[in-house]
């Protein structure tokens, strides 16, 4: 057995007296599920592949069920990730509240993109969808804790507090060095290598959901070829996209024999 999943065993021992309290809260098991993938969370710093076994087994569901609930919120991190998460929203309020802004700077002062890790393993950035606090716009949660009304001068103080060790908020647990991106890949086991059960035509799992089905290349269509206005990240991952799409729709036409 490998080091980690010693260490993940500790773990697991450790938290069950926990997590059985948890599950007898609720009615049904499976309701547990939120609150155990976030105490893991707490301790393993993400929630890890193992963890995510662990609580299909205790909460009798598949792992897949464990993983497609995990996998939905941006509030739980499926690979290890920096000392500080920082998910900056996107959504349309912060959108109209320089978010895009936001975005660009937060960029340029940790030198890393959507999805990505600073080499030292202190910073990691993502842009997420709305945060539930429009009223508050622009925001940002940082280890999931709030941050309102930001502006470029409050980015400043934040990066620099937190590179001094004295931000408000606690760092993550690191119990395993950071790759510098996060995305997640199927390994056959928890994941059935397939993603978004709508998306049709959709081989690699490393395609997001819609993309590749035909309400996706209407949606793609609308926004890359006609005049719409974006925000830079935005405008980043539609263009991305329309390429994952030029390259379906060649496949399909390919097996056609068009
Ligand atoms: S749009 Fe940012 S919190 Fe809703």
């Amino acid at each position: 057995m490998s080091d980690a999943a010693l260490a993940f065993d500790d773990l697991a021992a450790r938290l069950k007296p926990e997590c059985e309290r948890i599950v007898a809260q609720y009615e049904y098991p499976r309701s547990a599920l939120l609150p155990l993938m976030h105490l893991f969370q707490q301790h393993e710093g993400y929630v890890s592949r193992d963890a995510m076994r662990f609580a299909a087994g205790m909460l009798g569901v598949t792992p897949a069920v464990v993983e497609s609930t995990v996998s939905f919120y941006t509030l739980f991190y499926r690979r290890p990730v920096g000392k500080y998460m920082l998910q900056v929203c996107r959504g349309l309020s912060c959108s109209l509240g320089n978010a895009g802004d936001i975005m660009a700077y937060f960029r340029e002062k940790l030198g890393i993109g959507h999805l990505q890790t600073t080499p030292d393993g202190v910073f990691s950035y993502e842009e997420v969808e709305c945060l539930a606090a429009c009223d508050r716009a622009a925001c940002m949660q940082v280890n999931l804790e709030f941050v309102y009304d930001l502006t470029p001068a409050m980015v400043d103080e934040m990066l620099a507090s937190m590179r001094a060790g004295t931000y408000a908020v606690a760092p993550m647990v690191q119990t395993q060095a950071p790759p510098p991106t996060w995305s997640v890949r199927p390994d056959g086991e928890v994941s059935t290598g397939r993603k978004a059960p709508g998306a049709t035509g959709v081989q690699s799992p490393d395609n997001a959901g819609g993309v590749g089905d035909a309400a996706g290349l209407i949606m793609l269509d609308r926004i890359v070829n006609r005049d719409v206005a974006f925000y830079e990240g935005t405008r980043e991952r539609a263009v991305r996209d329309s390429r994952a799409v030029a390259e379906v729709v060649a496949s399909e036409g390919d097996r056609a024999g068009h």
